[in-house]
């Protein structure tokens, strides 16, 4: 019988892509992937360290899972950041692997079958280089919508942020290595792909040239792919939002107007102290300027409320640029001190019961905003591409361009196709609706 491996992802998308090289990897070495952790021969947590919550999850996670007989690895940004701390707070670990050092796994669990303990939290290798590619059947089990990471790290040192340490600086992919990957994941049935990176927009790579291709161009040389339905980026920073990738947004027909542009707070004295080095100014200027290139872009965005210093009017002055902005999606966090940045050893930390307040405050205005968008979508027609069943039966659910969900009778299409939808109604986050034509529709 063959080994059985679980990994349990938390965090961003970046994780979550990392989660499939990891199956690919262990697939390699004669591992079947589980989908639960019981019974499993290996379990890895992919953790992440970005918000106190999310780092404490994985202490309580693993205590659930000490009675398993499983060889537990914890994989992830609290790898990276707590290292040999967790082996010692949780000796049931077996073993801990940074992120950037995926492609050791195999000699990671080796050793920790040999009851090394072994902890690897070396930054410097490109491990996608090293790991194994992804096999037609995985990707296709994966659906019509992937994930592909062409840029990690970060240089950018918010004064909040622990991804520049628990990621390193910024590496771009070379060009070569992500158009044949692209070209894999289209070949084994991909539709839609989703270019990942820390800073997605700071790209950087090599272009086999002996240049450096820019984010823009890279959208460009994977839009030729002739059977590449769409393609997406994500998370963007304001300061990296150049010329030529707003003008691709206007150009690149398979460029989804969709964009997630973290401005985090509307304060200019905050995002100076946040060491985000742009002023709310700046960033409106820049919303500007893509709305005239794309009118229909839908933007989201990521918020910090109670960043140390933050008054009132700071605060207001966020509220303030959220109703100027208009997001059709967001997502906001009270602010968490993380060991070893900058704005942890603050004396001005922000009460909180006052961060619990002005998150309700402007998560109420978001979701009034999302509300709103996703109203103004009924009456219109929408291209959606179906991605798999929906959550009754002979319903598909699909994503528009604004990457809504869009829930569409069965007789529609089928997955993979792109089928242009009637929208008839909108409730919560999701829209329902039938291809014109079609009576029936799937609310
Ligand atoms: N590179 C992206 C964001 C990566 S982290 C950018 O620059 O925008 C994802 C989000 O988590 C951030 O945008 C921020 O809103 C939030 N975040 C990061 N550190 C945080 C902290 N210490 N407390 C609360 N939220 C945080
Ligand atoms: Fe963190 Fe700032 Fe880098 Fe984004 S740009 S990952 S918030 S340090
Ligand atoms: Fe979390 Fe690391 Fe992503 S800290 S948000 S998993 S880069």
């Amino acid at each position: 019988m063959s080994k059985r491996a679980f990994i349990k992802s938390y965090g961003c998308q970046m994780n979550v892509y990392d989660a499939t090289r990891m199956a690919d990897e262990l697939a390699r070495q004669g591992y079947e992937m589980a989908d639960a952790a019981e019974g499993a021969d290996l379990i890895l947590l992919n953790t992440c360290h970005i918000r106190e919550k999310a780092a404490e999850k994985v202490y309580s996670e693993l205590g659930r899972l000490k009675g398993e007989r499983a060889l537990i690895g914890v994989a992830g940004c609290v790898a990276q950041a707590e290292g040999e701390e967790i082996i010692r707070r949780q000796p049931r670990v077996d073993f801990v692997v940074g992120p950037q050092a995926y492609h050791l796994l195999p000699e990671l669990i080796a050793k920790a079958q040999r009851g090394e303990a072994p902890v690897e939290t070396d930054l410097a290798e490109d491990k996608f280089a090293h790991l194994a590619a992804p096999q037609k059947r995985a990707i296709t089990a994966r659906g019509v919508t992937a994930f592909l990471t062409v840029q990690e790290g970060c240089d950018k040192f918010c004064a909040f942020c622990v991804v520049p340490y628990t990621r390193g600086g910024e590496v771009s992919r070379p060009v070569a290595a992500i158009f044949a990957e692209a070209e894999r994941l289209v070949d084994a049935g991909v539709r839609e792909i989703t270019l990942l990176g820390q800073n997605v927009n700071a790209y950087r790579g090599p272009d086999g040239m002996g240049g450096t291709a820019s984010l823009a161009a890279l959208v460009e040389r994977l839009a030729a792919l002739p059977g590449l339905a769409r393609l997406r980026f994500t998370t963007s920073h304001p300061n990296d939002m150049s010329a030529d990738l707003i003008a691709a947004h206007r150009d690149e027909p398979k460029l989804m107007p969709y964009l997630h542009l973290p401005v985090q707070a509307g304060s200019d004295k905050v995002l100076k102290a946040m060491n985000r080095k742009h002023t709310a100014g700046q960033y409106r200027a820049l919303i500007e300027s893509i709305r005239a290139a794309r009118p229909d872009i839908a933007l989201s965005g990521d918020f910090i409320v109670g960043f140390p210093g933050e008054s009132d009017a700071d605060f207001e002055a966020t509220m303030a640029l959220t109703r100027d902005v208009g997001y059709a999606s967001a997502y906001s966090f009270k602010y968490s001190p993380r060991p070893g940045t900058p704005a942890a050893g603050r004396e001005d930390q922000v009460p909180e019961p006052v961060k619990a307040e002005r998150l309700q405050r402007l998560q109420a205005l978001l979701t009034e905003q999302q509300r709103a968008f996703n109203a103004g979508c009924v009456g219109r027609t929408l291209p959606v591409l179906i991605e798999k069943p929906g959550k009754k039966p002979g319903q598909w659910v699909g994503r528009s361009p604004y990457l809504q969900p869009v829930h569409i009778p069965a007789e529609a299409g089928q997955v993979g196709e792109i089928v242009e939808v009637a929208i008839s109604s909108a409730q919560g986050n999701s829209l329902f609706g039938a291809p014109a034509g079609m009576r029936r529709d799937a609310a």
